[in-house]
């Protein structure tokens, strides 16, 4: 039985609605983008629940008082290439001022492992937070070796943030990285004999970028 204490499946009826949306065989590439965006957004804002804040100054209409502000630039978002760049401006869009970096993995189609193409993330990684985003999490192979290359690099805080997650991803995850907080819209029942996550949504890399 997998781990899943890391895991939050995020719990919304908004969220719900449009995951039914995003799993539809009929539901086009324009629809199919609109909604991995909104769902980003809408994650974000829970995922983001413990961000760091500082008092700062502001002045109303009537006086000066203290309020809080995010320390934005200290975040970091991580799209695994290709399929997570379409969480990416969802977030932003609550995030202005986070940074991006990116990880380029693509899963062998045999093995199934991952295959690291491209790393780029900010400088003074100690000191920054980052959010890996990847719409699916399978086996957990990319999403482990990504949060293993920004250990490397030397992160010290990292959370995962996917769409339809199974329970043998987020075992995976938990057993490598069980410091790693995982957020989930939908926790899906297994994977096939392909590797595709059931009931899923299918590629979400094709769908996003319509390479079928
Ligand atoms: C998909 C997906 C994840 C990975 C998940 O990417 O976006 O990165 O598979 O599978 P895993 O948990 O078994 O590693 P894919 O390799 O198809 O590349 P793409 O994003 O370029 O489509
Ligand atoms: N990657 C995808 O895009 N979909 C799956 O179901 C599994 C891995």
């Amino acid at each position: 039985m997998a781990d899943l204490a890391n895991l939050t499946v995020i719990d919304h009826p908004l969220i719900r609605h449009k995951v039914r949306l995003l799993r539809a065989k009929t539901t086009e590439k324009k629809l199919f983008c609109e909604l991995v965006d909104e769902i980003a957004m809408l994650m974000a804002y829970e995922v983001t629940r413990d961000l760091e804040e500082e008092p700062a100054v502001v002045e109303t209409p009537l006086e000066r008082t203290t309020g809080h502000r995010v320390v934005g630039e200290r975040i970091v978002l991580v799209p695994i290439l290709r399929a997570g760049l379409g969480l990416v401006e969802g977030v932003l869009r609550l995030i202005p001022t986070a940074r991006v970096g990116h990880v380029g993995m693509s899963r062998d189609e045999e093995s199934l492992e991952p295959i690291e193409y491209y790393f780029k993330v900010p400088d003074a990684p100690d000191v920054r937070r980052f959010i890996v985003l990847d719409p699916m999490l399978a086996t957990g192979g990319s999403a482990v070796a990504s949060i293993a290359g920004l250990k490397r690099r030397g992160a010290k805080s990292i959370s995962f943030m996917c769409l339809v997650a199974t329970p043998q991803g987020v075992g995976a995850i938990a057993r490598e990285h069980p410091d790693v907080p995982i957020f989930a819209a939908a926790l899906d029942r297994e994977l096939n004999a392909d590797g595709y996550i059931v009931p899923g949504l299918g590629d979400a890399g094709d769908r996003l970028f319509g390479t079928t």
